[in-house]
């Protein structure tokens, strides 16, 4: 098969699932070099995963090759990486968030423009089972009109500090808003297409944070917390559907809940940061029943946003995890904010098309029927 090629910036903590779905499942890509800041973090996947190469940011930017280059840096990292692998021509695709600013955000699309590349960005789990399910459930009318969302992520920020960027989760890009708000958002903008206004309100319940885990590498020191760790938003869409919105890394545990209210039923979807989970409907006659899943991809096959973007420039087809979606979730994630510091509604400026369905009866391996 004519595969694209694929190179990797950033060893870390999530890049495993990303190499194993990359080197292992979609058929369509080949993972040919990885790169780290630490020489010692690339050279460890590379070996993990038979990748040929392993290299420094500034070699792999200039791998010929190297079609897609995946930017899994830490967020603070995210827009001057992006930035850097669109400058040397090659397409991007970002974890999330795609930038911290609004700027930057704006800048990445616009070199992209220039450069004729294609963007994509995470979170690409709405591409899995459970919120295609969904997402087809709505479309079929399951549930008469969708009027009303509930979303919430409440959990803990790491707290152990056993993360190698612990400090990193204190400040904006790992927050509540930034990390976890976005699988919330792009369900919402799968399943009701654009976001009108929005309203919101952030905050902390600590202005810093003591490390008494001696295990971590942080012990004993007391760092900032730079971003709000809580927030509630109201969002509006354009076609009516309202939706509520609330994000914590203040508490600890796992929390997860997302519920769209409809004219027909109420629905209790999966966990929209998982590939599955069950899908609950509840009609009028009380009764609640599971449904079963109608797409594939139930694992956690993080990395499919590539993959998916890899059929796009074979054959010219949009991706699904793009720049789009990626800048209407941010602006979005901006507003809330903005709201907060001014008590006032923010209108969004963009609009946003809800990417394809996944095909049904998808073959192992494959994106595209
Ligand atoms: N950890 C998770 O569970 C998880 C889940 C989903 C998404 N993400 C996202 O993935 C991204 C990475 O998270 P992680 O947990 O793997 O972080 P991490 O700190 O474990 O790994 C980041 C890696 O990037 C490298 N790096 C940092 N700046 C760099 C630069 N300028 N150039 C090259 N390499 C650089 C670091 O050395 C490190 O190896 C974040 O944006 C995060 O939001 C993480």
């Amino acid at each position: 098969m004519n595969t694209v090629k694929v190179g990797v910036i950033g060893c870390g903590h999530i890049s495993r699932i990303y190499l194993e779905n990359l080197t292992n499942l979609f058929e369509i890509v080949e993972v040919v070099a990885c790169a780290d800041l630490y020489e010692d973090a690339a050279k460890r996947r590379a070996e993990e995963f038979n990748i040929p190469t392993y290299c420094s940011v500034e070699e792999i930017l200039l791998i010929p090759e190297i079609d897609i280059l995946v930017n899994l840096t830490v967020p603070q990292a995210h827009a001057e990486v992006s930035l850097k692998i669109l400058e040397a021509g090659k397409h991007l695709y970002s974890e999330k968030p795609l930038a911290l600013n609004r700027e930057d955000a704006e800048a990445i699309l616009a070199l992209a423009k220039v450069k004729n590349r294609l963007v994509g960005c995470a979170p690409d789990v709405f591409l899995g089972a459970g919120i295609q399910t969904v997402k087809k459930i709505l479309a079929d009318g399951w549930i008469g009109e969708p009027y009303a969302a509930f979303g919430q992520i409440v959990m803990g920020n790491g707290y152990d500090a056993m993360h190698p960027s612990f400090p990193s989760l204190l400040k904006p890009g790992w927050d509540p808003l930034f990390d976890m708000a976005p699988y919330y958002l792009s369900a919402f903008i799968n399943f009701f297409g654009s976001i009108n206004r929005v309203a919101g309100m952030a905050g902390n319940v600590q202005e810093r944070f003591t490390v008494t885990n001696p295990k971590s590498a942080f012990f004993n020191q007391t760092l900032p917390i730079e971003a709000p760790m809580h927030a509630s938003a109201v969002l509006e869409f354009d076609s009516g559907v309202v939706a509520n919105l609330q994000a914590s890394k203040a508490s600890f545990g796992y929390l997860p809940k997302l519920e769209i209210y409809g004219t027909e039923g109420i629905l209790q979807a999966p966990d929209p940061n998982f590939f599955s989970g069950p899908i609950l409907i509840q009609k009028e006659n009380q009764e609640i029943k599971e449904f079963p899943f109608t797409h594939s991809y139930r694992e956690d096959t993080r990395g499919i946003g590539i993959a998916d973007m890899a059929y796009a420039l074979r054959s010219g087809r949009e991706h699904r995890a793009n720049d789009q979606l990626a800048h209407h979730l941010l602006e979005a994630t901006f507003g809330i904010m903005e709201s907060s510091e001014s008590g006032q509604y923010v209108s969004l400026q963009t609009k946003v098309k809800r990417p394809q369905p996944m095909p049904l009866d998808l073959k192992y391996n494959v994106l595209d029927n």
